[in-house]
């Protein structure tokens, strides 16, 4: 079965991206990022989604091979950010008789992205609600906030497909290949993390549910081994550690700090523990954040500057904590030529994080590492291990 048929009435039309430079102006995305959106034919045809203005021509073509000459009926909006929902207005100015399916939220926002006058055509649906098309049926769970408030995902009983809007999807174009889990859980921290709870909320509604394919807007649909997925959703949205091990995060100006940053990663991988060291000066900041949730102990290394602190570990900070990082322990490790400020700062930071502990000593280097700031080094990677 090609990649447009995922069963014989319901084909993807989605498309593939290779030339973004930054997703959401931010994330950078070295294997590309897909716009998925699916067709359901039936007696009633339904659009599931459309995508960017990017990809518009290539979805429009994909659209019409699979409509064959036939209209579509409904087109089915879960979620109005412009990677989903840019050619809305094009489509119904395209099929005049195509009814519009959102809940209240989309037809609330609707009006600031687009000029046109929707009224005629709006079908408002609500949780549990469903919509025909002959031999599928599809209902509709509301999802607010996985990722944007008028989100909702749709379940269609004949085949059993969830179509999740943003959730379960992941970077890179389809036609690359890499597991699933690393971009998966890049894109989930990253964009979606933050939204714990609702995410939560929203896999109490898919358990009560038989499902067999899951059908994203970004990335592979899913249809094998999906408690494999549900299980690292369940992971990220309840902020528990994925796995053991200790993140080091450096932010240094001259070398010294990320010195000390892989000497302490040295020491412990010595004690056998798995170790993940980031530059946050140069490495990607999103996979950094993404692997501060991933393990369950973190290490903050920076320099003091200007009187604060070097402004990529203050980045870094400011990422763990909107995307609500917790129950994590933390070491610290400052760097000061003449007026240390960094470990109170990041300290700070560090107690406002939600049931995380710290792991003693504080390491302060003074320039380079001496003998008294090595020892405090080997005592840190003691505490962090001490457990382990
Ligand atoms: Fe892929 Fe929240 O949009």
């Amino acid at each position: 079965m090609s990649k447009l048929m995922i069963s014989d009435a319901v084909r993807y039309i989605g498309c593939d991206d290779h030339d973004l430079d930054l997703f959401e102006s931010q994330y950078r995305i070295l294997n590309g990022v897909s716009y998925n959106s699916y067709l359901i034919v039936d007696e009633k045809i339904a659009i599931m989604d459309t995508v960017d203005a990017r990809a518009g021509m290539d979805w429009f073509a994909n659209l019409e091979q699979e409509l064959n000459g036939r209209e579509p009926d409904y087109l089915v909006v879960s979620h109005l950010e412009p990677d989903h929902a840019s050619n809305i207005q094009k489509v119904c100015e395209k099929y005049p008789d195509l009814q519009v399916v959102g809940n209240a939220k989309t037809f609330g926002m609707l009006p600031q992205f687009f000029s046109m006058d929707f009224s005629g055509r709006k079908v408002e649906v609500k949780e549990g609600d469903t919509l025909e098309l002959g031999g599928h049926t599809l209902t509709f769970y509301m999802a607010p906030m996985v990722h944007w408030p008028e989100v909702m995902v749709t379940y269609e009983k004949t085949e059993k497909i969830l179509f999740t809007a943003d959730g379960f999807g992941k970077f890179g174009t389809l036609d690359t290949q890499e597991e699933w889990d690393d971009e998966a859980r890049r894109y989930f921290i990253n964009i979606v993390g933050k939204y714990g709870m609702p995410v939560q909320t929203l896999l109490k509604k898919a358990a009560a549910l038989d499902i067999r394919t899951i059908c994203p807007l970004h990335g592979p649909v899913l249809k094998e081994n999906l408690g494999h997925y549900l299980e690292k959703y369940q992971i990220w949205s309840s902020y528990r550690p994925e796995e053991e091990g200790v993140v080091i995060a450096y932010a240094s100006i001259h070398g010294n700090t990320a010195a000390a940053a892989r000497k302490l990663a040295a020491l412990l991988e010595e004690k056998g523990q798995k170790v993940s060291v980031f530059d946050l000066a140069r490495d990607d900041m999103a996979e950094a954040v993404a692997d501060a949730f991933r393990y369950d102990r973190l290490v903050l290394a920076a320099a003091t500057y200007d009187g604060g602190l070097f402004p990529c570990m203050a980045d870094f900070l400011y990422h763990l904590k909107m995307k609500n990082y917790q129950k994590r322990t933390i070491g610290i490790m400052e760097n000061g030529s003449w007026a240390p400020m960094a470990a109170k700062l990041m300290k700070e930071y560090a107690e406002g994080f939600k049931d995380c502990v710290p792991a003693e000593p504080v390491v302060t280097i003074r320039s380079t590492l001496n003998a008294a700031s090595q020892a405090q080094l080997e005592q840190l990677a003691e505490a962090l291990t001490e457990k382990y």
